[in-house]
């Protein structure tokens, strides 16, 4: 069961998280302590090992996120250390949703990224990348938190443009259609699954309200 109306507090309060692979409806009974937020630049070297497991788990879910299988972890955590010089270098933006634990750890639920235009006439314009949620987390409202909070920081950037592909009939492109992205064709071929097979690509666009 979930809710489909009723104030942003009452929906926050049903978006529970739960690392167990409990049903939907189970769901409803674990309060929300997922925490969603940018992380500063120097912080993104200190959460790569979560962040790699997101990439991992990911990947040996069968979802086409730029790796193949297998991804063996040196590989997943070179790429977010090159995000990670990345971000200090303030070319991208990289938030998370967090669980914090009684012990005070705090584990990687989910991941997105807003990626800078680089060329000198996009500075208005920025790319949507690695929106990655575990399994075990899905289906409880952290792709399209991570989203949004994705969206609001690309805003508070000033960049009002916003760019991103997604494999057709996956729940990623369900999840941009539903939060108001505008599909503008599909590539056959694009790219490939992680078992090596091709799928086509579909590539979104989004405007956003310029803040003053
Ligand atoms: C795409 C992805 C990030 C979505 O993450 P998510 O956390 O499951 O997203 P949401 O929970 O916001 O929405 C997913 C579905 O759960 C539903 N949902 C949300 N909250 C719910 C709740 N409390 N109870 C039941 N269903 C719920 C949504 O309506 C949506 O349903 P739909 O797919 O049938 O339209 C995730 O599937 C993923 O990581 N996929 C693999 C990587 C990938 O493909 N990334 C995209 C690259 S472009």
């Amino acid at each position: 069961m979930r809710p489909t109306v009723g104030p942003r507090a009452i929906r926050e309060q049903w978006v529970a998280v739960d690392a167990r692979g409990r049903t939907d409806r189970e769901n409803t009974r674990v309060g929300t302590s997922a925490v969603i937020r940018e992380l500063a630049p120097p912080e993104v070297r200190g959460r790569i090992a979560g962040l790699a497991d997101v990439l991992i788990d990911c990947v040996e879910g069968g979802s086409s996120v730029g790796f193949m299988l297998p991804l063996a972890r040196k590989r997943a955590e070179a790429f977010w250390t090159h995000v990670a010089d990345s971000a200090e270098a303030g070319e991208r933006i990289v938030l998370i949703a967090e669980q914090p634990a009684p012990d005070g750890s705090r584990e990687v639920l989910g991941t997105v990224q807003v990626i800078f235009a680089s060329y000198d006439n996009q500075p208005h314009r920025a790319d949507i990348a690695k929106m990655l949620v575990r399994r075990s987390a899905r289906r409880q409202g952290l792709g399209e938190r991570l989203l949004r909070a994705a969206e609001a920081a690309a805003l508070r950037a000033h960049r009002t443009l916003l760019v991103l592909d997604t494999v057709p009939g996956t729940p990623a492109e369900r999840l941009y259609l539903r939060c108001g992205w505008t599909p503008v064709g599909i590539v056959p071929g694009f790219a490939l699954m992680p078992d090596g097979r091709e799928c086509d690509t579909r590539f979104f666009y989004k405007r956003l309200e310029a803040v003053a």
